[in-house]
């Protein structure tokens, strides 16, 4: 149990170490700045938040998520919204897994279609992770997708065709399918062949029904990797 308790501190201290070093070093005042869902993220918001508190940061922050919306009120600061500022100067987000060749898997926390778009908006995607996510086997975490709830059904025998398995994701706490900041459903598809990630981002769209998926191909402009001992930067701008 020691180890284990252990091994998630240094996560954290890892995932710690990834949003400080972006918070100080890529953020700069009068930026737009999107930020993404999930725990990673929580500790640049904090990161972001004492910036901002020692006045040595102005800028606008645009949340991809409730979630992230609640994080950024606790820590007392405003937003705004892609309406109001549909440019990001950048993006901060996490991801599930990062495989070797950079392809990202979001989705997890089921924002994967806001985070998307914003990702998509901003000049600079900045991720940043623990070494625990990166590198990752393509196949070694399922691919989410954002669905209509009228196409449950509808889509299961196009996503066979495609070599994937359908499962419809349930929350805790309520019964039945967890339901996103947007009103749909969300999903995992599982493949047990390699596939092309560029092709299968499409096709998995393709499908009517299917809003968005978490397959982010040339999505990231930055990757920053929390280590033991080290935080690493890779550029792929
Ligand atoms: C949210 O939908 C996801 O894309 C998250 O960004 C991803 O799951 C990483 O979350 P953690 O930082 O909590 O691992």
């Amino acid at each position: 149990m020691a180890n284990k308790k252990k091994n998630n501190s240094t996560k954290e201290q890892e995932k710690i170490q990834a949003a400080l070093k972006t918070a100080n070093e890529f953020i700069y005042d009068d930026f737009v700045l999107g930020i993404g869902t999930g725990s990673t993220v929580r500790y640049f918001i904090k990161a972001i938040s004492e910036l901002i508190e020692k006045n040595s940061l102005d800028i606008i922050i645009v949340p991809s998520s409730l979630e992230t919306q609640l994080e950024l009120t606790r820590a007392g600061l405003s937003y705004s919204s892609l309406l109001e500022f549909p440019e990001l100067d950048v993006y901060v987000d996490s991801a599930d897994i990062i495989t070797k060749d950079h392809v990202l898997v979001k989705g997890g926390g089921a924002a994967l279609t806001k985070e998307k778009i914003m990702a998509k908006a901003a000049k600079e995607f900045i991720v940043i992770v623990d070494d625990s996510k990166y590198p990752r086997d393509l196949l070694s975490h399922p691919v989410p997708i954002e669905l209509l709830s009228y196409a449950i059904n509808t889509i299961i025998q196009p996503i066979f065709n495609l070599g994937g398995e359908f499962e419809l994701r349930y929350g805790k706490g309520k019964i039945g399918p967890i339901i996103t900041d947007n009103g749909n459903c969300i999903g995992d598809v599982s493949f047990n062949k390699l596939y092309n990630p560029a092709e299968m981002e499409k096709a998995l769209n393709n499908i009517p029904g299917i809003i968005e998926n978490g397959l982010f191909v040339s999505y990231a402009h930055r990757i920053i990797i929390g280590h033991k001992d080290k935080v690493e930067t890779i550029d792929l701008i």
